[in-house]
Order: structure tokens, then sequence, then C-alpha cells
């Protein structure tokens, strides 16, 4: 059965941004390059800076120069992007947009169909939609959707705030929130290992898994994103989505149908058996730590307070561990450790999921190496999934030693595909099963918020892990309380 290819005009807002010039533009081109997108479509990109069509082409040109040995013509896949100079605050011109919008819809045959791409200041997020929405730029003879980059918000107040003022201008069915770890491949086969094996599911809870693990680990500092930085943190900046959704992709129930409603149905009960933090707890179930000079590939690298954009008495946590439990049948007394920072040793993702110890086991009585049997899906860099089993060691005698089965993506040949790439095809094709509807966003902050609430209020001793290394001390000490440590597999 051929697919019909979705036709569709894209605009931009935040066109001239980092994030439209590294993910967007080259995602786009990856999508056109696999015949996921049609001839007939059209970018405009809109923001600020006065630019010329020509500029923005260039722009696009130099955003996928890394494919100029592919057959395909760059300047025709350029000739599609259209550069619209814009004020957001200004009423009369997103008439304007809306015209020269219906121009192209002719002009490249789009069937009436808008995909508005919000990438761009998060304080514009809500007023815009409320623009397009009152200007008439959401009237249109096909689909309309919007996507929403994060950060959704600043706490749950803030982000369901913003639900309520994008939800004045677009149905919930039409809002695409990006979380880009939806998109990475190996996140998507979370669901299809659990459920399309007989071998792991009915393992899959309490009786026979002892704790789970999941590590988010980056050896960059904050670059030049200080500012940013320094006023969210590791909490809000990786734990309220990526790491939360992690955890629930790997907790859910299985759902009654792989669709949209269903798949985000059994996610929020996650999050609303997430056991909520006391104010006296947060301190026993989450450690911060905030980076230190220290050295990275054998480079000398500076601490976080001394970036552009930080305080110098910064109290933002670069670094948070936690233990989640999640009061659930299925999960009552399981440790969902989860673990990420900044300039730590390398960069990884991995999710670990730690089997009971055998009642007996006759191999360690007499003395063999045997370790927990693991289930390590390998999110980045390299992508597979490996199981840790024990076997018999080549020997006269018999001697049980613990050995590793590895799935290799790489080893497939097939391409890598972008989070964005898969995100944007998604959404063009109108499937949000990858997208983070308004209850887990709020769900999310509410859990995150009791804990920024303390830690706000309580100053921590920073810095307390140097650069290069796995954090703070205490991290460790998280698990070891249990009797567990970290695996750092990868
Ligand atoms: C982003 C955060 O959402 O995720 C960044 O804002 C972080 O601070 C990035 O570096 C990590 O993404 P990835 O795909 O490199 O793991």
């Amino acid at each position: 059965m051929t697919q019909k290819m979705p036709k569709a005009i894209f605009v931009i807002f935040g066109a001239t941004g980092d994030l439209a010039n590294r993910k967007l533009y080259p995602s786009l081109y990856r999508l056109y390059r696999n015949k996921k997108l049609s001839e007939q479509f059209a970018v405009v990109g809109v923001a600020r800076r006065p630019l010329t069509n020509d500029d923005f082409r260039n722009n696009i040109k130099k955003s996928i120069e890394e494919f100029k040995n592919d057959a395909i013509d760059h300047d025709e896949f350029a000739s599609h992007f259209y550069y619209n100079p814009f004020d957001a605050q200004n009423l009369p011109e997103y008439k304007k947009l809306d015209d020269f919008i219906n121009q192209l819809d002719q002009k490249h045959q789009t069937e009436g169909n808008r995909i508005f791409y919000m990438a761009m200041a998060p304080n514009f997020f809500g007023p815009i939609a409320a623009n397009l929405k009152s200007e008439g730029l959401t009237n249109n003879p096909g689909f309309t959707r919007l996507i929403i980059e994060k950060p959704f918000g600043h706490n749950q107040a803030t982000a369901e705030q913003l639900n309520e003022q994008i939800g004045q201008a677009f149905a919930e069915d039409q809002i695409y929130r990006i979380d880009h770890y939806l998109g990475k491949q190996m996140v998507q086969n979370i669901e299809i290992v659990r459920f399309a094996n007989a071998l792991f599911e009915p393992l899959w809870n309490n009786q026979y898994i002892s704790n789970v693990q999941i590590t988010s680990s980056e050896v960059l500092g904050v670059e030049e994103r200080g500012k940013y930085y320094d006023a969210n943190g590791a909490l809000r900046d990786m734990v309220q989505n990526h790491m939360l959704q992690m955890v629930s992709l790997v907790a859910m129930e299985p759902p009654a149908k792989l669709n949209p409603d269903e798949v985000r149905y059994e996610k929020t009960k996650v999050l609303r058996s997430l056991r909520q933090m006391e104010p006296a707890d947060v301190n026993k179930y989450f450690v911060r730590g905030q980076y230190d000079a220290g050295e990275i590939d054998g480079k000398p690298v500076d601490a976080y307070r001394d970036s552009s954009g930080v305080e110098s008495n910064s109290n933002t946590e670069t670094f948070v561990a936690a233990k989640l439990m999640i009061d659930n049948f299925r999960w009552a007394g399981v440790p969902f450790y989860i673990r990420t920072g900044k300039r730590m040793k390398k960069k990884s993702t991995e999710i670990v999921i730690q089997f009971k110890d055998l009642p007996i086991n006759l191999y360690k009585e007499k003395g063999d190496t045997i370790d927990p049997n693991l289930l390590v899906i390998r999110i980045q860099p390299d992508e597979g999934i490996t199981l840790h089993l024990n076997a018999k060691k080549t020997d006269y005698d018999t001697v049980s030693t613990p050995i590793t089965m590895h799935y290799n993506k790489k080893d497939e040949g097939t391409e890598d595909l972008e989070a964005y790439e898969v995100l944007l095809n998604d959404c063009l094709n109108g499937d949000s099963t990858s997208f983070v509807h308004s209850d887990e966003v709020s769900l999310s902050w509410k859990f995150i918020d009791r804990i920024t609430d303390v830690w706000e209020k309580e100053p921590a001793d920073f810095p307390n892990y140097a650069s290069g290394t796995n954090g703070p001390r205490a991290a460790d000490e998280l698990l070891e309380k249990d009797g567990f440590h970290w695996w750092n597999v990868q």
C-alpha cells in the first residue's frame, strides 16, 4: 500500500535560531530526501531580523551542507523556503502573514494544511498562539497543527497557564508538545521490547525486578546557554521532561491500543502514581550537584560558576540523581533511580533493568561469580540492547561466569534517524503518540515543584563534583543505602 504523502506549509517562528538551523532544516531535508515529504511543501521562516529570501535560502543550504554529496539539488530544496520578517506583537502583521501563506498554498498546492512551529523564546508561545487564532490564521481548509518546543512552563502554575492560553486557540489534538527524547529510536523501542516479547512482560513487575536505573549523562557544560540554564537547572531542563518521560514508558501498563490517547492515558497513570515528596524527604530521595573545574579528555575545563551568563554564587544544579517510587500494584517497592548531569565522564543515555536474584543460586553458593540479570536499553550514543546473563565458562570444570548478548542497531546498516525528523514526520501524519499531553506536563511539574520549592530555599554546598566525573559521591550513596550500585554499562 503506498502511503499518501502529506502536503503542508510549515510556519517556523524562530526561523533564524539555533534549533531551526541545527535540527529543523536538516530534519526537513532528510524527510524530503527519504520521500516522507512530498514536493508539495513550503516553509515560511518567521523571525524579527530583516532577511531576504535569498539570505534565508543560503542559511538553509548551509544547514544541510553535510548532505552535499547527495543526488538532491539543494537549490531546488531551498526554493521551497520563504522568509517573512515579523514582529510578533504587531497584529496587522499576522494578517499579512496569512495572505502570504494563502499565496504559497496556491503555488505549492498544499491543500490548506498548516503546521505552526514555535521554536523561539517561550514567553511568546502563548501570545502568538492567541494572535494566530484572533487574526484568522487557524481558519484554513486543511489541517492546522501547532508544535511547541520546550521549556513548557517553569512550574506547574505557569505550565497550566500556558496550556490554557494555547488551549483557547488550538484543540488538544492539534497541539504537539515536543520532548525530543520521545523521537529517539531506542526510546521508542522501549514499548516494543516490552509489549512485543513474551520474554519480558511477565517479569516486568516488583516480583522479578529489583530496581531500574536511568542515566542520561553529558560531557558538555552549559556552553552558550548559561543565562537560560542558570534560571532552570537540571531538574527543570532534563528531569521534568526527558527523564520522567522515560520513567513513564518503562513503568506504564500495556495500553489497550497503540493509539495516542491510550498510550498517553497509561503514561499519565504512572505520573499520578509517583510518590510525591514531602519537604523533609526531598534530600533523602534527591541529590543535587554542580560541576566544578576539572578535566575532560586531558584538557582543563572551568567551573559552572565561571560560565558566561551564570551567577558567580549560583545555587543552580547541573546534576540530579533521585530515587523515585511508583506506588502502584506493579511497582510497589521497586526503586527507579534516575541520574542526569552535565560535564560528566561520558555522553550516554541508558536504561538498566536489574532483575532480582534467584532465591537460591547453586553457582553462587559454590563460589562462582554471578551477576544479576540486567536488561540494558542503550539509547545513545550507541543504540542497542544488551542482556546480561550468566553462562558456563570455557573450562574443564563447571564454572559460571557473567556474559552479555548484544543487539547493536548499527549492525542493521540502516541510516540513523534524528529525533526531530521522526517527530516532524509524526506531526505531518497527525500522530501525536510521541508528543506530550497537557496532563503529563502538569503532573510532571507538580512532582518537580515540590523539589524545587525545597532546593530554592536551601542553598547547596556547591560546587560538589569535578568536571569529568560521575557526579557527587552522594549519588552513589543513594543506591548503596539500598544495597545497589549504578551500572555504568555503555
Ligand atoms: C535538552 C536540554 O532538552 O536536552 C539540554 O535543554 C540537553 O540541556 C539536551 O543538553 C540533551 O539532549 P540529547 O539529545 O543530547 O541527550
